[in-house]
């Protein structure tokens, strides 16, 4: 097991990272002083026999109960009626400020569960257990938990990190391939901006990740969560430098969007890094090879890029691009590596979307 702290800005408060075989057995232990515990996954999570896992090392201490919450599973779920559904079951099982919450799932159940931690009682401690790659390396690193609204997606939640993430790569044996590959596009992303020698271990470490060789990607997967914590203490609130972490993710937010989520967001993502560091190629801030290196090592993650038949209509991946939050006076935000491997402080710039396009169909 591989074990890392994020100590989060201006509070006192850190949040235990422990990645690898086992993790889950630490949740026993993470939990000692509280004396009760809600536990909240998805029926699909459930299914699989993560959630009896993890009670299990919680009732390990005899006398505690951990109270349950099974949420439908998928982004459907991800709404304010289903944070209020949480309060209410927490407050029929006396969740005090001294109780626990411990999600157990993918992203989903991540962000619900703690967004309804942040705001039970004005906020109790919780545990995230994430069960999916991409829950792993991106959704329970870094305190933002949130619920989409009718206006759009993650538009309500806060700030509140989790005591511990137990990342047990275990849990990913009962994903199928398809899920389970989402998630390397965060871990591509995160060598990108911030650790060229985990690009190089990925690539050399393809095959057996592919093969889901578990400890080799514990330690990938520790080495991107590093880069993401580094990112997010250097800043806890949204200011430049978190901005990086959105590197890919202005055309893959456009794609999916245009798509109307057709494309996964794994594959949006893929296609989006490619795309971006092509931009970036041409504003001298990556290596001529970065485009190709990206676009081979996706592939042999065995994430699908999208073929340009598979792709939205130009013209609609213009109006969701301009349509994007980020958008200034008319051009567009993208935040940019500052060489392979690195990032500075602002990497944000603006850019026509127009480039940006091009830079989605010149392959
Ligand atoms: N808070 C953040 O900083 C942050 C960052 C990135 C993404 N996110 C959010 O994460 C969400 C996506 O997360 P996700 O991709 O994990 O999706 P998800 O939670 O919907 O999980 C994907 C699917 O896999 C199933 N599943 C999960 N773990 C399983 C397991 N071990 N075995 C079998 N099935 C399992 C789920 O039931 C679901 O059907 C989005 O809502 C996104 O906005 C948040
Ligand atoms: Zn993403």
């Amino acid at each position: 097991m591989q074990e890392l702290t994020l100590v989060v800005p201006g509070q006192s408060a850190s949040t235990r990272i422990v990645v690898g075989a086992g993790a889950l057995d630490v949740l026993g232990e993470v939990a000692a002083d509280a004396p009760r515990i809600a536990l909240v996954t998805d029926v699909n999570v459930d299914s699989a026999g993560w959630a009896r896992r993890a009670t299990a090392a919680l009732e390990a201490r005899p006398g505690r109960v951990a109270h349950v919450c099974r949420l439908p599973p998928g982004e459907g779920a991800k709404t304010a009626a289903s944070v209020e559904a949480l309060w209410a079951a927490w407050s029929a099982a006396e969740l005090g400020r001294d109780g626990l919450v411990v999600a157990v799932g993918g992203g989903v159940v991540t962000d619900v569960a703690g967004f309804a931690a942040a705001t039970h009682l004005r906020g109790v401690s919780w545990v995230a257990v994430p069960t999916t790659l991409l829950a792993m390396a991106d959704a329970a690193i870094g305190g933002k938990t949130g619920v989409n609204t009718p206006s759009g997606k993650n538009l309500a939640g806060a700030v509140h990190h989790p005591r511990a993430v137990l990342a047990d790569l275990a849990t990913l044996r009962t994903l199928p391939d398809a899920t389970r590959a989402e998630g390397w596009a965060e871990v591509v992303k995160a060598a990108v901006i911030g650790d060229a020698d985990l690009f190089e271990a990925l690539e050399s470490a393809a095959v057996a990740l592919r093969g889901r060789d578990e400890s080799a990607a514990a330690g990938v997967l520790s080495r991107s969560i590093r880069v993401k914590a580094a990112v997010v203490k250097s800043d806890a609130r949204e200011a430049s430098r978190r901005e990086i972490l959105n590197f890919g993710h202005t055309v893959a937010h456009a794609l999916e969007h245009a798509s109307a989520g057709r494309l996964s967001h794994g594959r949006a993502v893929a296609c989006g890094l490619v795309a971006e560091s092509r931009l970036a190629v041409d504003l001298g801030r990556l290596p001529a090879e970065a485009p190709a290196r990206i676009a081979a090592l996706v592939h042999d993650l065995g994430l699908v890029r999208p073929r340009a038949v598979e792709l939205p209509e130009r013209s609609a991946v213009e109006a969701s691009l301009l349509a994007d939050k980020k958008r200034r006076r008319g051009t567009l935000r993208v935040a940019l590596p500052s060489g392979w491997g690195a990032h500075v402080a602002a990497p944000g710039l603006e850019v026509d979307a127009s480039r940006l396009l091009d830079a989605v169909w010149s392959d």
